[in-house]
């Protein structure tokens, strides 16, 4: 997506935005040039109290003087503003192409309202092209990674499922775990896939968001559209 269109979505999340918010503040490079609107604000007098979701997201915010605050000192937040690597109509997503997943349903779920911003082409029917990140403990990854294989092959789900960063030098989220990317392609049945993961131990979570989201804020060459969740049925 262009930096263009990152912007104007990131202007119209902030716009909805009151001062005084409890804030969750997203990862990636949407939530970076959130950050950065956000910081403008802030110098002019906007009032904000952030959770960040990442240490990189941590590190600009600090770098731009958003006030921070950590999940313990401020458990409750009102509103989180993040990006996603998919979005569906019910506006479930794919989250933690970035690695960020754990920390960013953590405060997305400690939020009253989770905003998502992004562009157009994050919109898919069904979720699962975009590589479903599963973060895992490092312990027992051979197991952890047969269990994910033999939930998959339940679900008639197929496809790599691959180390992020490689066997050699794995990618380390900021909880200290690693990163399975699971190619499936496309995920019918999130909700069986989301329940079936939890079941495995050594899956910390993963990066299905199902009903967290309450809006998403997409820009496209058009313009901005605000979209709240189509309810199936
Ligand atoms: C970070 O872990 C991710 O969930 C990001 O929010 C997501 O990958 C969107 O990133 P971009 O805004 O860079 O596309």
């Amino acid at each position: 997506m262009s930096l263009e269109l990152k912007i104007r979505a990131a202007q119209a999340a902030f716009d909805e935005l009151e001062s005084g918010v409890r804030l969750g503040i997203g990862t990636g490079s949407t939530a970076d040039e959130f950050i950065r609107i956000l910081a403008a604000a802030v110098k002019d007098g906007f009032e904000v109290v952030g959770v960040p979701t990442s240490e990189r997201s941590r590190a600009l915010c600090e770098e731009l003087g958003v006030p921070l605050a950590t999940l313990e000192e401020m458990p409750e937040l009102d509103i989180t503003v993040d990006g996603a690597d998919e979005i569906d109509p019910a506006l479930n997503l794919i989250k933690g192409g970035g690695g960020a997943l754990l920390r960013e349903k953590i405060v997305a779920c400690a939020s009253k309202t989770m905003i998502v911003i992004a562009d157009s082409s994050k919109l898919v029917e069904t979720l699962g092209a975009f590589p479903l990140p599963i973060e895992v403990n490092r312990f027992g990854l051979g197991a952890t990674r047969v269990g994910v294989r033999k939930l998959a092959d339940s679900l008639g789900l197929t496809g790599e499922i691959a180390l992020r960063g490689g066997e050699a030098d794995p990618f380390v989220t900021d909880g200290g775990h690693v990163i399975l990317d699971a190619s499936f392609g496309r995920i019918p049945d999130s909700k069986a896939l989301a329940d079936g993961l939890k079941e495995i131990p050594g899956v910390v979570q993963h990066g299905l968001f199902l009903g967290i989201a309450s809006l998403a804020v997409v820009a496209s060459r058009d313009g901005v559209d605000v979209i709240r969740p189509q309810v199936e049925g």
